[in-house]
């Protein structure tokens, strides 16, 4: 396993690449310092009060170890894990799922997968999805892990509630060792059930909100299920940690990838925000990051209860998939993204393009090249097409994808949002539009106490 830092390329922003109309100077960067310092010091202060709890997950070293061991001793005879969970929490456990294993995993055979049991993640309540799920997973040989933080979404706790019925009707009172349950520690109906049924369960800690949970039970559990190495990841975590522990821009790349996101946002006109990996694997990360985005910063009030309807709009794209079907829009459309590439620099596989016929034709530039040199090429051409056009382009290097590296970019990620609700001044760490959704829906579909939000709608 390759164990070094990503890196953090913002030439592609700077106006000596890209023009001054749609380039920044490094003054114009550097002039967010003093209020940067003001946003770390109220962030320290908050995390100090216990009011932020995802500063304190990749230091949880004996609760990983406690999860990996519990993992061992459950996927025992199992063959399938079915993830009940929506939102935050299913992002990241999917999106370490594809990093670490590939998005082929679930088809690999049993060796390759090296005995441990295939991992589905139900999210969305449609039906035809979830019955056929059904048909194909067989209770004895399944592991149902029901994850909730409120312990009362709809769309994780109507699943539950099929699954728990099917559980006990097939497997009676085997039914506790087919679930697990990872919910707040004291609070909603999953963990009064979990309490009641005696169910195996894990706690998210009051203070981490579903998007910021990847690195709590909600990713640890299904990771260590299909033998990721979790310890590795709080590694990487803290290795991150570390590296932005002051708010100095010149070090702290998480805070320069936050400036320079928010300045294009809020005074250069630029409210999308492109992130397209070149890798298969980091495109369940780019969606675990578009929630982070949109849900923490996505607001209609600041902290001081005026309206400022903020937030910018996350976009996920794949190289080199989406060359042919966004890119003409990022090149030549309005000036209104910024793009950041994920690459990846050491591959874990590779193939050599042959060339099968003996004389010369259109094709034989791509032989005696490998895929992986082709995929680089692709991503070098694109960044300089984006380029010339005056696009502004950020480029995060992942030196290989491992648990060392993904440790790193969670926590990147996590750290850059929250110095972005600082600096638009509002609360990254709720979420009113969501839970105003799921109030309505509890209305509509009969909860009792909930019914005044049916007569809102009306
Ligand atoms: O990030 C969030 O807070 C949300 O996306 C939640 O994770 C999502 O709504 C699911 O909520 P819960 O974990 O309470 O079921």
């Amino acid at each position: 396993m390759i164990k070094r830092g990503i890196t953090y390329d913002y030439h592609g922003v700077l106006s000596d690449f890209i023009g001054k109309e749609h380039g920044l100077s490094r003054d114009e960067i550097i002039s967010y310092q003093s209020r940067v310092n003001a946003g770390h010091q109220r962030l320290v202060g908050e995390r100090k009060r216990g009011g932020i709890g995802f500063f304190e997950l990749p230091y949880r070293e004996a609760e990983a170890r406690e999860i990996k061991e519990k993992a061992q001793e459950i996927r025992q005879g199992i063959e399938n894990c079915l993830v009940l969970g929506i939102g935050g929490s299913s992002l990241g456990g999917k999106a370490l799922r594809d990093a670490i294993k590939t998005p082929l995993y679930n088809l690999m055979p049993r060796k390759m997968r090296e005995g441990t049991p295939h991992l589905f993640f139900a999210e969305n309540i449609d039906p035809e999805t979830i019955s056929r799920l059904l048909e194909m997973l067989p209770m004895e040989k399944t592991l149902v892990v029901v994850i909730s933080k409120s312990g009362g979404t709809a769309e994780t706790m109507s699943q539950f509630l099929i699954l728990y019925e099917r559980l006990k009707r097939e497997l009676g009172r085997e039914l506790s060792r087919h679930l697990v349950a990872i919910t707040d520690p004291e609070k909603g109906a999953l963990r009064e059930i979990a309490r009641a049924d005696s169910l195996i369960s894990f706690d998210i800690p009051g203070n981490v909100g579903g998007r910021f949970s990847v690195l709590t039970p909600v990713g640890l559990f299904p990771a260590a299920l299909i033998g990721i190495d979790i310890e590795t990841l709080l590694e990487g975590a803290r290795a991150m940690a570390g590296r932005c522990d002051l708010p100095d821009l010149k070090s702290n790349i998480a805070y320069l990838n936050g400036v320079i996101h928010y300045h294009y946002d809020m005074k250069r006109g630029k409210p999308l925000f492109v992130l397209m990996p070149y890798a298969d694997s980091l495109l369940s990360l780019a969606d675990w990051c578009r929630q982070l985005y949109a849900e923490s910063l996505g607001k209609r009030f600041d902290r001081e209860g005026r309206e400022v309807f903020c937030g910018p709009t996350p976009i996920r794209a794949l190289g080199t998939t989406d060359q042919h079907s966004q890119l003409q829009l990022y090149i030549e459309g309005p000036f209104d993204k910024v793009i950041t590439f994920l690459r990846v620099e050491a591959l874990r596989g590779d193939a050599e393009i042959p060339n099968p016929f003996s004389s010369d034709n259109s094709l034989s530039y791509l032989a005696n090249h490998s895929l992986g040199q082709l995929f680089g090429f692709e991503q070098r051409a694109t960044a300089h097409a984006l380029v010339e056009n005056h696009r502004p382009v950020l480029t995060v290097g992942v030196p290989e994808i491992n648990e060392y590296t993904l440790g790193q970019l969670f926590y990147f990620y996590e750290l850059q949002v929250a110095m972005m609700g600082e600096l638009y001044g509002i609360d990254a760490f709720n979420q009113p539009g969501v839970e105003r959704g799921k109030v309505l829906t509890y209305g509509l579909m009969g909860r009792k106490g909930y019914e005044k939000y049916v007569k809102e709608m009306e």
